[in-house]
């Protein structure tokens, strides 16, 4: 090679090496929330992770999607995998515009707490006294957001007395006094499952005063947590009291009204149960049935948010669960390398929380061959780093995509699990019937 082809190599190295540097820093800039806004300059070494605690709460800007829309309507694809994996608090700064999102799924959920509440009752929703404030500020903010973010999925004529959900049809009178508890409304208007925590002045603890949470989707119900702290609730999950809790106490030490933020997790399973999943209703040690299919795998996304209420001073938490088809992510380079890995090589005790131990030997030939048709279509690879994708949390194709159109997976456009939910859950409350009157 001549001394002109070395320059124009070396060149050309340097500017895909930038090129590479500043998507890089895009995509972070975009996962933090701050991207297109300008750098403050400062004298602070330190970036600010906090606001004061008077700073202005933002505020959501309208999306003017139509229930037709919302249909079809894809949330952001998460992809949550992380290489190394250990236990973090891993949260990203939330836009308020992402605080209650939207989905095609989003009348089912509805339809599904509905049930859940009817059929589970105090399983799965109740409320403490000193929760009243914080649960009355909690809906007044779930609906003020609603109609700021969704003006065509909520209306209303009376600033907000009357609420309609253009999306199931339902009218919320919620004009003084109030029919039903504030957290009913809640449920009625968000898909989320929501906790209500207050710090108790006297042992500086956070307690669950409150919680709707239909869709824990492990085997735990609520009854249970409500007037318990943290530290309790949290005392089954790997690594609470080394990783998780120290952070967790100087975060909500800070945690200032207009300080949001969002998190995500994951399991798997073989169904889309959102009440119970199939991978925890199986007895200690059980594994998979052997002859289900290893295309019926499912990521579960637990995606969470946090913010502090301005009045009450709660924290509330937000969780939601989103399932991804293993199939759906099959070309997304690293995806199936990823979740080979973790399943088998995450620390001890996350491999047991998430119950790996009980399908990964039965999926494992499945993902190696996703692995080897990504390796054959060129997507990876041999020497392809097994390491967290550069788009995390999210999937390669989030930014192909925006608010206005949804993120639809643009291999599987109609992708929609409804009709296998509505099945699962039928079969469940069969199952369940049946052996009440054994
Ligand atoms: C502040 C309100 C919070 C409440 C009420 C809450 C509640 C819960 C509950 C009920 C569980 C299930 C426990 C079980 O299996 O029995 C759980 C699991 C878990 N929580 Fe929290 N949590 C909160 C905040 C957080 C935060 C801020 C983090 C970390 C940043 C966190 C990390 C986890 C993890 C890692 C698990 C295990 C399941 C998973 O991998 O997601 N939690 N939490």
């Amino acid at each position: 090679m001549g001394e002109t082809s070395y320059a124009y190599l070396i060149a050309g190295g340097s500017a895909v090496a930038v090129t590479l540097l500043l998507s890089r820093k895009y995509i972070e800039a975009m996962i933090r929330g701050d991207y297109g806004r300008k750098s403050t300059p400062t004298l602070e070494k330190k970036p600010k992770y906090h606001s004061s605690r008077d700073d202005p709460i933002p505020q959501p800007t309208p999306l003017y999607i139509t229930p037709e829309q919302v249909s079809t309507y894809d949330d952001r694809p998460w992809r949550p995998f992380r290489w190394p994996y250990h236990q973090t608090m891993s949260i990203f700064k939330l836009d308020v515009n992402h605080w209650l999102d939207m989905d095609k799924y989003y009348v089912d959920y509805i339809k599904e707490k509905e049930r859940v509440y009817h059929r589970y009752g105090d399983e799965n929703i109740g409320w403490l006294p000193g929760s009243e404030l914080a649960c009355r500020e909690l809906m007044d903010m779930v609906r003020d957001h609603m109609l700021k973010r969704y003006p065509l999925l909520f209306t209303s004529e009376d600033e907000g007395q009357h609420v309609k959900n253009e999306l199931t049809g339902e009218l919320l009178d919620m004009t003084e006094p109030l029919k039903e508890h504030p957290l009913i409304y809640v449920s009625k208007m968000a898909k989320e499952d929501f906790y209500i925590v207050l710090k108790n002045k006297d042992d500086g603890k956070h307690y669950l005063m409150a919680a709707a949470v239909p869709f824990p989707g492990g085997s735990f119900g609520i009854k249970n947590k409500l007037g318990k702290h943290l530290d309790i609730i949290h005392s089954e999950v790997p690594y609470y009291e080394s990783k998780l809790k120290p952070s967790m106490e100087k975060w909500f030490a800070k945690m200032a009204p207009a300080d949001l933020v969002e998190r995500a997790s994951w399991y798997i399973s073989w169904d889309h149960k959102l009440l119970c999943n199939n991978v925890y209703a199986l007895q200690d040690g059980a594994k998979v049935d052997s002859d289900i299919e290893p295309t019926e795998f499912n990521v579960r996304v637990e995606r969470q948010t946090l913010r502090r209420l301005p009045k009450s001073d709660a924290i509330i938490f937000t969780n939601h669960p989103v399932f991804y088809n293993i199939d759906e992510m099959k070309d997304e380079p690293l995806i199936p390398s990823l979740i080979r890995k973790i399943i088998f090589e995450a620390p001890e005790g996350i491999c047991k929380y998430k119950n790996f131990a009980s399908f990964r030997d039965h999926l494992v030939p499945y993902l190696d061959e996703l692995v080897q048709r990504q390796l054959d279509l060129g997507l990876i690879t041999e020497d392809t780093p097994l390491k967290t994708l550069p788009t995390y949390p999210f999937s390669n194709f989030f930014k192909d995509s925006n608010e206005e159109k949804g993120w639809n997976n643009p291999v599987h456009p109609n992708n929609n699990y409804r009709e296998k939910l509505e099945k699962e859950i039928k079969e469940t409350e069969k199952k369940e019937d049946a052996s009440k009157l054994v």
